[in-house]
């Protein structure tokens, strides 16, 4: 993104807040893995939102009411020997000049400068219970301008989680938002019809895994959104299934759960297909029905629908199916009523896409499920999961996991599927395998 996308967010950012309010930020963490050793650092997705700083040890304060130093900066100093050892680093200098900051002062000054900012604000917005570290020091910069209050200075007095202003803006995406999303699904899709064409009985899973990361830095994209499901055979009815060491037997389905993360934001796709290519008749049968049902939800998908809609559609389809394939028994509309499908079908049909795999917007207001608005993203996501051991079903159903999973953004007069260059329909994926097999 652009720094003038950044400027525009910041400047959005400190309207919606309003004059009286101030907003403070934590950069990530960084996290120890072992030893020396640390885990790449992902910058938090609030912090990159309005800052585009992807630093960590940073805290960005936003103080509208203020006439100069609307946007001030916490960072680390400029270190030579630290550029040496760690790379480059923006320091202070470069914290104003680079990134639009206009104030940035040394993290060392945070807690003699932070009260003083804080001081006569009357709300703080910032981001509740997702470090706790940083919330204990917060709540003490408060203390410390309460500690002021003989020389007639006001203190804070209500925090405000970011889910009710900057979470709102980060659920509708912005024109450049949607281009890079569209990158990220894009990407993904060619590591997914990868990862379908290099199958075969006998590869291990994380052999798939490699095709895929492979195709992601390929294309530009130097990490998955979150860790990738391989899941080879029974593994797939294990939602978060990521050990990813199992060998692929001819005869079962995989399911593949992965998505690249381009320039922040993610994709999250599921494909589900047979490791020799071929699916069985039972596979078949419940793979369609996740299929239609997909559709079913997708259909769902548009401006003025509740969020709930594309998930109550999913499920009509996969009762009525299991109903007639003989897996659940009795009347559809009790059977919903009941949650009986729950047991093949323990999830929801989507959640919110964007910076997060799992992105930040409510899904009701004020207890009603809110409606779906153009700029939204969205995934949709039906599955069906009936365990090996699952001794109420006749031995043929048993160990076929199904997820089919796509990105959908909602347009001004319906949706449109992100990723949908990942084939979907039987004769596709057995169509593109064939065509693997022969070029490999
Ligand atoms: N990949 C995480 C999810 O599908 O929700
Ligand atoms: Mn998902
Ligand atoms: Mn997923």
């Amino acid at each position: 993104m652009e720094n003038e996308v950044f400027a525009r967010r910041r400047a959005g950012f400190l309207t919606r807040i309003g004059e009286r309010d101030a907003a403070v930020l934590a950069a990530a963490p960084s996290r120890p893995r072992n030893r020396d050793v640390e885990f790449p650092f992902r910058q938090d997705s609030d912090f990159y939102y309005l800052t585009g700083f992807a630093e960590p040890h940073a805290v960005a304060v936003f103080l509208p009411g203020r006439k100069k130093g609307r946007f001030v900066l916490f960072c680390q100093e400029y270190d030579e020997r630290k550029a040496i050892w760690e790379g480059r680093h923006a320091g202070l200098k470069g914290a104003r000049k680079d990134y639009g900051a206009d104030e940035a002062y040394s993290l060392d000054e945070i807690d003699a400068v932070m009260p003083e900012l804080l001081a006569d604000r009357e709300r703080l917005h910032c981001g509740l219970g997702k470090n706790p570290e940083f919330d204990r020091k917060l709540l003490d910069w408060v203390g410390a301008v309460k500690a002021r209050a003989r020389a007639g200075v006001r203190a804070p007095e209500a925090l405000i989680d970011l889910d009710r202003v900057l979470h709102e803006m980060r659920l509708l995406k912005s024109p450049e938002e949607v281009a890079v999303m569209r990158q990220a699904a894009e990407i993904s899709a060619k590591a997914h019809r990868r990862a379908m064409q290099m199958c075969r009985p006998g590869i291990y899973e994380y052999q798939i895994e490699s095709e895929i990361i492979h195709e992601f830095m390929q294309a530009g994209s130097r990490s998955p959104a979150y860790p990738s499901i391989v899941a080879g055979g029974p593994n797939a009815c294990v939602l978060h299934y990521t050990e990813n060491n199992r060998q692929l037997k001819a005869g079962g389905l995989l399911l593949i759960d992965a998505g690249a993360e381009y320039d922040y934001y993610a994709a999250d796709i599921t494909r589900t297909f047979p490791v020799d290519g071929r699916f069985t008749s039972p596979q078949r049968a419940i793979y369609e029905l996740v299929l239609e049902a997909q559709q079913a939800a997708i259909e769902k998908v548009r401006p003025g629908n509740h969020w709930n809609q594309p998930h109550e559609a999913a499920v009509k389809v996969l009762v009525k199916g299991l109903v007639k394939l003989s897996i659940l028994e009795g009347r559809p509309s009790r059977l919903i009523k009941k949650e009986a499908y729950k047991d093949f079908y323990m999830h929801r049909t989507g959640h919110w896409l964007g910076m997060d795999v799992h992105d930040v917007g409510d899904y009701k207001r004020d207890e009603e499920w809110r409606e779906l608005q153009p700029g939204m993203v969205l995934t949709v996501e039906p599955g069906l999961y009936i365990g090996q051991r699952c001794k109420e079903v006749s031995k043929k159903w048993r160990g076929i996991g199904v997820r089919i999973e796509d990105d959908v953004l909602v347009t001004e007069d319906g949706c449109e599927v992100l990723t949908e260059a990942v084939p979907k329909t039987v004769e596709e994926i057995e169509a593109l395998m064939e065509d693997g097999r022969e070029n490999v």
